[in-house]
């Protein structure tokens, strides 16, 4: 079976993604079994995507029942979900309005295109991103990510963004030119590393996003819905900080959890710029139909009936806890734990300052996160060092317990 699944994607399926070799079966909460019958505690969560587990059974009615009731219709009409799911986000964000699309790389496309808009008649279109950052794959999201890996081989390279490194308002500040419109940020770098924006950075940006007339815009694709213990990351960080409750992007962008696994994406901007985009400015086929938004209302109603973001805030701080001490334990193997929540990573030692990764080329976060699967528990790296977690946001406390239990477990064998 295993082959079978594997020989199929190597004869039919363009092999733009490195996986592991890996075929899953089915899943059940946050379980995943593979063809083979092995189980696995999931806590790479489809990459910060299925934040109620596998098989919600609640998630699998919506389904079922707005499937049979109406699928798609298209954006030409109206319907109630598009609507209500628009103002339950802006209710948790601000005032302004939603538009839907189907990922976090569209989401971040409206996202450029309404700073476009907004700069057009003063000839400013150039937006800065941070290093380290990632934006999506498209053409647009590559020209956006700070990462030279994305974009080698798919020069030229879009003009419009320049990056800076992150957490640096002072190389914001000098890379603004007259073209400038925008600045977009992760609140947590994810693809990056794990790496928050720090509190004073956030509100200098607002400043200076203020006083040079520039669109603040965040990427809360991974780190958003609730991940971090609230709705977005950054209100997270800014948390009972002073002029923290004031902070407002000017826009957002968001997929991932969205829809617990459904393709969603979408982006929120404030009132003043909420008309920029009119009719015939942007479009998508797929965005927001009557399917997607009734399995995002659902989610969202599940999540905050049962107190899932306290949870990712409760479960999370355990993790890191619990990896913070075992840091201490193995300084030579684990050298940082960062993260909020249920958006978790741990830094590891370079691979040939590890014995036990010492014979093989493969980066420490590669070697780690294989043989965490092969105790059985799924997880992703984060670049050449970092491993993290993204857990189902329903995680119950004894499968965080358990998580930890097979990290300590792993890092005593390389350990020793
Ligand atoms: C912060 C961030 N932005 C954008 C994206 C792109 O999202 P998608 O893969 O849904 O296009 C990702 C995906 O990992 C992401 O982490």
């Amino acid at each position: 079976m295993t082959m079978n699944a594997k020989s199929l994607y190597e004869k039919y399926v363009v092999p733009s993604y490195k996986r592991f070799d890996l075929t899953f079966s089915h899943g059940s909460g946050s379980r995943l079994t593979d063809v083979d019958g092995k189980e696995y505690l999931d806590m790479g969560g489809g990459i910060a995507v299925s934040c109620l587990g596998h098989g919600h059974p609640e998630l699998v009615d919506t389904l079922r029942e707005q499937a049979g009731k109406m699928l798609h219709i298209s954006n030409l009409y109206y319907h109630e979900g598009q609507g209500s799911l628009a103002e339950a986000i802006v209710n948790l964000i601000a005032p302004g309005k939603c538009f839907f699309c189907n990922s976090g790389a569209e989401a971040n496309e409206g996202l450029f295109k309404l700073a476009r808009k907004f700069g057009h008649d003063e000839g400013r279109y150039e937006i800065i991103t941070a290093r380290n950052s990632f934006h999506g794959r498209t053409l647009a999201g590559i020209a956006a990510t700070g990462q030279d890996k994305v974009k080698t081989g798919f020069e030229p390279i879009m003009p419009g963004f320049r990056h800076v490194p992150f957490n640096d308002i002072d190389a914001v500040k000098s890379a603004i030119s007259p073209s400038t419109v925008a600045v977009m940020i992760e609140g947590i770098q994810g693809e990056g590393g794990i790496t928050p924006a720090k509190i004073d950075y956030m509100l200098a940006l607002r400043r200076l996003c203020d006083e040079r007339k520039l669109l603040l815009l965040m990427d809360e694709v991974q780190c958003g819905f609730f991940r971090t213990g609230k709705f977005l990351g950054y209100q997270r960080l800014l948390e009972g900080v002073e002029g923290g409750e004031s902070f407002l992007p000017d826009g957002v962008s968001m997929a991932k959890s969205l829809a617990a696994g459904f393709p969603m994406g979408m982006f929120w901007t404030r009132e003043r710029y909420a008309d920029l985009l009119g009719p015939g400015a942007h479009a998508s086929t797929f965005g927001g139909t009557p399917l997607a938004c009734a399995v995002a209302l659902k989610v969202m109603e599940i999540v905050r009936r049962d107190g899932l973001d306290a949870n990712a805030r409760d479960s999370g701080e355990l993790i890191m806890n619990r990896l913070r001490e075992l840091a201490q334990r193995f300084p030579g193997i684990i050298t940082d734990v960062r993260g909020l929540g249920f958006i978790i990573g741990f830094e590891l030692a370079e691979a040939k300052s590890v014995k036990a990764f010492g014979s093989s080329d493969a980066p420490s976060s590669l070697q780690f996160v294989e043989r965490l699967h092969e105790a059985g528990l799924l997880t992703v790296p984060a670049g050449a060092r970092v491993v993290r977690l993204l857990p189902p946001l329903n995680l119950s406390k004894d499968d965080a317990e358990h998580a930890v239990s097979i990290i300590r477990k792993v890092v005593e064998d390389v350990a020793s």
